[in-house]
């Protein structure tokens, strides 16, 4: 089975504040969209690879090494992902989404995703514990504390039978914030294996700091 991976990179990065869109900030010297799917071609099992970014003829140009396909984004996240999909080689029939801004997932967590689709799992997520406590506010009012012990905050790359994934968004569904968020909602089995705290996404300033770090000690 041939597993393809989408890249949703068309984000403007609010959160990262004043500069370029996140997926070209730059990280030692290269776009964060670069050291992502620099890792996904690291990941044995990824064949097709399609970007979804803003500038697709810059994107093309930076990502000529990694033999991927370029596609205009769309205003949201979906959007991009669904635009995306429809540019993914047919032969394709495992899926992989997976943000620019996780830029330094390891290797070990797209590959456990895949096994995971390959064990027949019809949509798969990375997941962690939470460490804080998580509290329900209405305002600055607390209204309840959630039990952590089970809660887990999600990543990507999240995996999907290719089907699924296209029912999915063909579905109409109102705007997620993860792909595995329209599979839930329509009612499909969403499996959870290991995520890594390396796959943290790029979202805060403090975030690029510590991608910096990471990558310094890896090297
Ligand atoms: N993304 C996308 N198209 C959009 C919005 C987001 O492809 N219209 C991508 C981003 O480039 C990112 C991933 O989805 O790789 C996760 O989104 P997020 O972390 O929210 O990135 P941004 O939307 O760029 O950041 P912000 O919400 O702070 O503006
Ligand atoms: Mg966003």
């Amino acid at each position: 089975m041939t597993v393809g991976a989408l890249v949703p990179a068309a984000g403007l990065g609010v959160r990262l504040g004043p500069g370029a869109p996140k997926a070209l900030r730059e990280l030692a010297g290269e776009p964060l969209l670069v050291h992502a799917v620099r890792g996904l071609r690291a990941s044995p099992s990824v064949g097709p690879v399609v970007v979804a970014a803003t500038d697709v003829p810059l994107v093309q140009e930076l990502l000529t090494p990694y033999d991927v396909v370029v596609v205009a984004g769309g205003a949201e996240r979906q959007d991009s992902v669904r635009l995306a999909l429809a540019a993914l080689d047919p032969a394709a029939s495992l899926v992989l989404v997976h943000d620019a801004a996780r830029c330094l997932t390891p290797v070990s967590v797209v590959e456990a995703v895949v096994a995971c689709l390959r064990g027949g799992a019809e949509a798969v997520v990375p997941v962690l514990p939470v460490a804080d406590t998580v509290k329900e506010v209405s305002g600055d009012r607390v209204v309840r504390t959630l039990d952590r012990s089970a809660l887990r905050t999600v990543q990507t790359p999240q995996g999907f039978q290719r089907s699924v994934l296209e029912r999915a968004h063909a579905s109409g569904l109102a705007s997620r914030t993860d792909d595995a968020g329209l599979v839930e909602a329509l009612g499909g089995t969403v499996t959870a294996v290991a995520g890594s705290e390396e796959a943290f996404k790029v979202t805060h300033p403090l975030d690029l700091l510590l991608a910096e770090a990471l990558l310094a000690a890896r090297s």
